[in-house]
């Protein structure tokens, strides 16, 4: 099992560290772990002044899983996009070929006074969204800020999805939803977009292969609202890119924290990179006061689909749940009552549930 550790920049290596001390226990206890570090994002900038070093990409492909924390921040802003970090992120998932991201977002029955909703509208939620993650906008050509024919500068980019595309990832949702409740909503813009409407065909077209999966296609404005108004009403949420970012977004708060989502982003072999969907959050870097959850829980999504251990998969998530339910809590997701904690207590805590 060999795990390449990406921690990047920001709260990326606090989260990354508490999650290393999770896997050193599975391997304490057996699993053939191996684990490597390299830098990426402004790291890799510092390092060599590439946001995806040679290497890191090299160390990346050999290992059978990627463990990464988070890229970014304000001293990388000015640079030019090909630098800065969040490039680095993108070129490893497009080098990579991961294009199923796996965005789970589980509510525990201890946070649900930690959202910003009423406990009623989130509480015993739980939903899968499947964002599609090397396409769309984000690498569609052509892009870029040019002089128009009026003289003005204009910016563009391109919306775009090829059939096999949409139907890879199609094929992963509706397998996922096999395995859940059966259920498959289908997010997109085809009101108004001709790249929806051809991934509103293509699913409908994959759907043939999955029979009694109960399919739905909803607009991405109206699904925006819906998770906010009747959240348990989705199971699997397909979508793209750009849409998919968004909403992943939107869904954590229901979960009480951005810092409880962890993520898996899958090639077609289960090959995978697991980072938490939060971003560096250079404000609170190096202080000792993120929330590593995201990132454990992370872990325990690479043990589960890249390497088939279900059962050290489960007993990360039952370390977990047992130190929400103890009152361990970091303070993005602190509420009166409960024992206000930092990432490194909180790392030292699911071990000692371990
Ligand atoms: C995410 C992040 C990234 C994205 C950024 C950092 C490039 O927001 O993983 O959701 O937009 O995909
Ligand atoms: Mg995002």
């Amino acid at each position: 099992m060999k795990i390449a550790v990406l921690p990047g920049d920001g709260i990326g290596p606090e989260v990354v560290e508490q999650a290393v001390k999770v896997l050193r226990i599975l391997a304490l206890d057996g699993l053939p772990i191996e684990m490597d570090y390299a830098a990426i994002g402004g790291a890799g900038y510092d390092e060599v002044g590439d946001p995806l070093p040679e290497n890191t990409l090299a160390l990346a492909r050999a290992a059978d899983a990627v463990l990464l924390g988070a890229v970014g921040g304000p001293r990388y802003d000015a640079l030019e996009r090909p630098l800065r970090p969040e490039q680095g992120l993108l070129r490893i998932r497009k080098e990579l070929n991961l294009f199923a991201n796996l965005r789970p977002v589980r509510v525990y029955p201890e946070l649900a006074g930690a959202s910003t909703l009423r406990p009623e509208v989130v509480t015993g939620l739980d939903l899968m969204i499947v964002r599609e993650l090397t396409g769309d906008l984000y690498f569609g050509q052509p892009r870029g800020i040019h002089i128009n024919a009026d003289g003005e500068r204009e910016g563009y980019n391109t919306m775009r999805y090829a059939e096999s595309e949409v139907r890879r990832v199609a094929h992963i949702g509706f397998q996922i939803a096999m395995k859940r409740s059966k259920k498959l909503c289908s997010v997109e813009k085809a009101n108004v977009l001709e790249t929806s409407e051809l991934w509103r065909e293509v699913v409908i077209e994959t759907a043939r292969d999955y029979p009694d999966v109960a399919l739905s296609h909803m607009y991405v404005d109206n699904a925006a609202m819906q998770l906010v108004r009747h959240p348990k009403q989705f199971d699997v949420i397909l979508t793209g890119n750009i849409f998919g970012d968004i909403l992943s977004d939107e869904a954590s708060m229901l979960t009480g924290s951005i810092g409880m989502l962890g993520s898996a982003s899958l090639d077609a072999a289960s090959k995978g990179m697991y980072e938490p969907i939060h971003g560096s959050a250079p404000d609170i870097a190096g202080q000792d006061s993120a929330n590593p959850l995201a990132t454990i829980l992370s872990a325990a999504m690479m043990m589960r689909y890249t390497f088939g251990q279900d059962e050290a998969a489960d007993r990360i998530e039952r370390a977990v749940s047992t130190v929400i339910t103890q009152g361990l809590r970091t303070q993005d997701i602190h509420t009166p009552g409960h024992q206000r904690v930092g990432c490194a207590a909180m790392g030292d805590a699911v071990v000692a549930a371990l």
